[in-house]
């Protein structure tokens, strides 16, 4: 028996809520589900009043942080004037201006902006986009995408043959046909002297095998989330560029996290120097105060539809809603206004040594990342890189998780590259006090971990 009494809410959540990414029934004994009842700035608070720091934006996602009342406002004043009229063939102010600001924030000819309501959709959205864009443009056996290992480009049926995690894919089997997935730039775990120039390659050698004339897309983030924010190595995106420029390939980066600030800059593309032919992107563009995707596309793949009169035959009943759209400008408002981009540029530094000080931790074997998304991956033992057992993983990486979340962090605890990952993302008004509680709450579990489970132990 459990000894945690539960709330009345917990009780009905166990009944009735079928949560996402989550088992049904009753927590694991000793355990309860903790219900989130208020945020402010980088904090949020449970049903029973304990506050939490947010280091991860929630999902990658509160990009400006909890409780700015303008921005909600915005929403509701916008729901009082036109609560809702769909972007098909009327639309209205607000999303025509989100899309004017969107386009003049994004990259080179990036000039059209094509709504969802969130990142799947977006990613799902791309990929037809991609393919219909060749039929349109006559080559209409261009359909097939290729992705990374590991990364994950969400759950609906498109999208999910684009994410390379098995246990995401497996249950749905038959996928999209036409995936297929190369190397991703996890770099920690090849040998010395490994060629990180062969990874971009590899894209080339995978259009080479499928036929160039069959591939529509390949899909990229900039600093990959599953796994553990892996960086690229230099050069590597201007090779995947010219790789995809070589065989009419389209590059699709997917920032539905890298956007929007996450990385110091409004789009993930733009800290790295390249210019993709669209965009996928969702939570950071409204700071998830509402719902909101988007998919931005260069004029070059708009072309052939505006040539042809062909209809992008692709829609979404909440695409564009304008209760969103103005909670969308009402928090860029708040990113400009507060130099949000330029508080990530101004403390990123101290983020990563914050966590590149645990590193005297001899189960601390990489810290990588990039802006306000870093990762720490735990090993066995840091000084050979060895990896902990999958049992002993899958162990470290709930102990952590339940541990540091119970000291009051919010972070994700991620398994993905086959090691135990604390990855954090914090709101981009995270400054010096909030990265000093945040290490200090992250080193004595870290500590922790290596006496009970490093290879001394
Ligand atoms: C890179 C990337 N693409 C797509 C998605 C899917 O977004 P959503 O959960 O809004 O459908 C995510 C979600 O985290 C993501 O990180």
């Amino acid at each position: 028996m459990s000894t945690v009494t539960k709330t009345a809410l917990q009780e009905s959540a166990e009944r009735h809520l079928w949560m996402n990414f989550s088992r049904l029934g009753a927590p694991v004994e000793g355990h309860e589900l903790p219900i989130m009842v208020r945020g402010e700035g980088c904090y949020v608070w449970d049903e029973h009043g304990k506050r939490y720091l947010d280091a991860l934006s929630s999902l990658f996602c509160v990009n400006i942080g909890h409780g700015w009342t303008e921005v909600s406002q915005a929403g509701a004043d916008q729901a009082k004037e036109l609560e809702y009229y769909p972007a098909w063939s009327a639309a209205h102010p607000p999303v025509i201006r989100l899309a004017e600001r969107i386009a003049s924030l994004a990259p080179g000819d990036l000039n059209r902006v094509f709504f969802t309501s969130g990142g799947g959709e977006s990613v799902d959205s791309a990929i037809k986009l991609a393919r219909q864009h060749f039929k349109v443009a006559g080559k209409p056996l261009k359909t097939k995408i290729i992705a990374r290992d590991g990364a994950y480009h969400g759950t609906t049926m498109g999208a999910l043959s684009a994410t390379g995690i098995q246990v995401a894919r497996q249950p749905f089997e038959p996928l999209m046909p036409g995936g297929s997935h190369v190397s991703n730039t996890d770099v920690y775990h090849r040998p010395d002297g490994f060629d990180a120039g062969s990874l971009a390659q590899e894209f080339e050698d995978r259009i080479l095998f499928e036929g160039p004339d069959t591939v529509a897309a390949i899909l990229v983030e900039p600093v990959q989330t599953a796994g553990g924010c892996y960086t690229p190595p230099d050069g590597y995106f201007q090779r995947v560029r010219d790789i995809c420029d070589q065989y009419d390939v389209l590059m699709v980066s997917d920032e539905v996290i890298c956007a929007w600030g996450r990385l110091g800059e409004w789009f993930g593309c733009q800290r790295y120097g390249y210019v993709p032919d669209i965009i996928t992107t969702a939570k950071g563009l409204t700071s998830a105060y509402a719902p909101m995707g988007a998919v931005i596309v260069r004029d070059s793949v708009a072309e052939p539809f505006l040539r042809t009169g062909e209809l992008f035959q692709h829609g979404f009943t909440f695409a564009g809603h304008p209760v969103s759209a103005a909670v969308a400008m009402a928090n860029l408002d708040v990113f400009e206004r507060e130099g949000l981009l330029d508080n990530v540029r101004a403390n990123e530094g101290l983020l990563r040594s914050t966590l590149e000080a645990l590193r005297d931790i001899p189960v601390v074997g990489d810290v990588r990342g990039a802006g306000y998304f870093q990762a720490v991956e735990l090993v066995k033992d840091a000084a050979t890189h060895t990896r902990f057992s999958a049992s002993e993983s899958d162990t470290v990486l709930h102990w952590v998780a339940d541990e540091l979340f119970d000291r009051g962090l919010i972070f994700r605890a991620d398994d993905r590259s086959g090691s135990p990952v604390i990855q954090v993302a914090p709101p981009l008004t995270f400054g010096p006090g909030e990265i000093a509680e945040m290490g200090a709450l992250i080193r004595p579990v870290v500590e922790e971990v290596a006496e009970r489970f490093g290879a001394g132990s």
